[in-house]
């Protein structure tokens, strides 16, 4: 704990521009590039990483403003934001850059070389394929955004290489749906998309919320992300919005702990922030400071010999990533000074394959409340530390608005634990049903340093806050289950002979009760009209938990309920439930983009679809995501 928590500053616009229909717009322009930053305490070598920053102020302010976490956008309710996303993975000569991590290229991936059903090179009996070494494809996504057009939404094949004269002969610069989207961005939008950029254009009226943004290249969105790109996105204001948050007391605005970093506010700051978002996400360092992620399946499947490079399965990418070390903001167990008094904490479990249990038992006399998640506020304010043992479980990609007081809390450092497994999870408790992260390292992720308070606490006492209402989507006019599927791989013996490989988790249909694999290439099985309001069931037949994500639509989550097994304890076909229902947890209530589905377990979703187009649904570990835990789906009408 030698280094103070990065508290991200605010990402400066561009300027103003007015839409078609009048519209003010918050204009940005962003460019992701590659830069030196101390992840590790000083004194330690520096890491090499991608961030997104902004394209004018960089250049007044350095480096400081491509950061990883990136800077927050913040945003106004109903105050649409346009973002000119560039791909600048350029040297200083203007050279292509390579990536940071090993690129597998035998995956269905972005795959600019290009090669036989976008599988660059599967391995053969002889052949195990090098790492891809050319230019970078990047497209952002803004996680949690609802009712974006599609051209907008960083679908994984619309990617795009940096604008370079250096590529390769016979690479295409773009995914295959970039074109397309183009088309359509400048025929809705009147934006040009030109080479080495895309312009994305969110409406921002949703709920205030705590969104992020990060990459989604179609198999290496893993990668992308763990390189660095990624940060807030906030929205505030409108009827739900903290303006609407009461204090019973008075029924007047209540007051939540601010503020925030500003757009003008300097860097570092010079002025004290009670409202902190905090990214937290796992990685592991080579000895001379750079990301290490492991180049073969050895590392985690153990799988040698017989199979690699043998076979159907890749041999590069691995199924599950956890890093030995917790970052906080950037940097590897950071602390944080805090004075005796309440502090909003946004959490985002930015992690690979890590499901996070915070715990903050080990904070004397702290009380934490959850106020939020990722859609907005919850029904009420939930007492993680009277009703849940100060702990909060959290999926890859879940967001946590937390007021967390430290009013009698002594004077004094304490640590921010973690007992979430340091392995796949598979729902439990921690210490009974599964390990907890280790001790020494990944189960700490940061300290809390207690000093007196300057002031007096103004802010409304979190038993107090009444949060804003929201109105119940309608009831569900279709039912629509979708399965998660442990799939063997086929792999072949040095004879040639068929072997079982190792399994690895997809996604597909319910076909009669019958779980069948559909991949990311195969057709368009979920297709609802616009206005529908559906019910969307994962029904999980693998052993672990997978983070559910599903772009556009913010749902509800309904509930869950137990599949019947069969004598191996496995999920029986057809698969039935078994009547055991549970009611969603108090901090999974009013909208969420990302919920947990348990293994053995159906987890039911209820979502309308404002708005036509093609989206992808998919599990946010990102190392399944890269590899067919993805599945396309299209709201309204086929795409021409
Ligand atoms: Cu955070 Cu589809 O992603
Ligand atoms: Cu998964």
């Amino acid at each position: 704990f030698q280094t103070p928590l990065l508290i991200p500053p605010v990402m400066p616009k561009a300027g103003t521009i007015v839409a078609r229909g009048g519209k003010n717009v918050d204009y940005y322009e962003i460019s992701v590039r590659q830069f030196p930053q101390q992840i590790l305490p000083a004194g330690l070598p520096a890491t090499t990483v991608w961030g997104y920053g902004a394209v004018a102020a960089a250049k007044k302010r350095g480096l400081l403003l491509h950061n990883a976490p990136s800077l927050t956008i913040e945003s106004r309710w109903n105050r649409p934001v346009r973002i000119k996303w560039i791909n600048d993975l350029v040297d200083e000569h203007g050279n292509h850059l390579q990536h940071l991590l090993p690129v597998d290229p035998t995956l269905h991936w972005a795959n600019p070389p290009g090669g036989v059903d976008g599988r660059d090179s599967r391995p053969t009996f002889d052949s195990t394929p090098d790492a891809y070494d050319g230019p970078v494809p990047i497209v952002t996504h803004l996680h949690g955004a609802a009712g974006v057009g599609d051209e907008s939404d960083g679908y994984p094949e619309a990617w795009y290489l940096p604008a370079t004269g250096d590529i390769p002969a016979g690479f295409a610069t773009e995914g295959t749906w970039y074109e397309f989207f183009a088309g359509k961005a400048s025929a809705e939008h009147a934006v040009d998309w030109g080479p080495g950029y895309a312009v994305f254009h969110y409406p921002n009226d949703q709920r205030e919320s705590t969104l992020w943004y990060h990459d989604h290249t179609l198999g290496m969105t893993r990668l992308n992300v763990y390189a660095g790109p990624a940060g807030f996105f906030l929205v505030r204001g409108g009827p739900e919005g903290s303006d609407a948050v009461l204090d019973s007391r008075s029924g007047a605005t209540a007051v939540l702990p601010g503020p925030a970093p500003k757009e003008d506010d300097k860097f570092p700051p010079n002025k004290t922030y009670y409202e902190i978002p905090i990214a937290v996400q796992d990685r592991s360092f080579n000895a001379d400071g750079s990301l290490f992620y492991p180049d073969t399946r050895v590392f985690f499947d153990g799988i040698v010999g017989d199979y690699i490079p043998l076979g159907e399965f890749s041999p590069i990418w691995n199924p599950e990533f956890f890093g030995n070390m917790i970052m906080a903001n950037g940097n590897t167990w950071p602390f944080q000074v805090v004075e005796q008094r309440r502090y909003r904490l946004r959490f985002l479990n930015g992690c690979q394959s890590r499901f996070l249990i915070l715990d903050f038992s080990a904070i004397p006399g702290a009380e934490v409340w959850q106020i939020g998640n990722e859609g907005g506020y919850l029904a009420a304010p939930v007492n993680l530390t009277a009703d849940h043992g100060g702990r909060l479980l959290m999926g890859l990609s879940e967001r946590a608005d937390l007021i967390v007081d430290f009013t009698g809390v002594p004077v004094g450092s304490y640590i921010l634990g973690n007992v979430g497994p340091d392995e796949p999870f598979g729902g439990g408790v921690p210490g009974v049903d599964f390990e907890p992260s280790d001790a020494a390292s990944t189960g700490q992720v940061m300290e809390f340093r207690v000093v007196p308070a300057v002031e007096p606490d103004p802010t409304t006492p979190p038993q107090y806050l009444v949060l804003p209402a929201r109105t119940p989507l309608p009831a569900e006019t279709f039912t629509r289950p979708l399965a998660l599927i442990e799939k063997s791989a086929i792999g072949f013996d040095a004879d040639g002979q068929p072997v079982e490989g190792p399994s690895e988790a997809v996604l597909g249909i319910v076909d009669d009760g019958v779980p069948v694999p559909r991949d990311w290439d195969d057709d368009v099985t979920d297709n609802p009209q616009v206005g529908d309001t559906e019910v969307w069931e994962f029904v999980n037949t693998t052993g672990d938990a997978h983070p559910m994500h599903i772009h556009e639509a913010a749902f509800e989550v309904v509930g869950r309920e137990g599949l019947v097994l069969d004598d191996e304890g496995e999920v029986a076909v057809p698969v039935l439930p078994d009547g055991s229902v549970r009611p969603p947890e108090p901090w999974e209530t009013g909208v969420k983009d990302s919920v947990i589905s348990y293994p053995g377990e159906v987890t039911r979703v209820r979502l309308t679809f404002a708005r036509p187009g093609q989206f992808v649904w998919h599990c946010h570990i990102v190392e399944h995501e890269d590899n067919e835990m993805m599945r396309p789906y299209r709201i309204g009408p086929e795409q021409p």
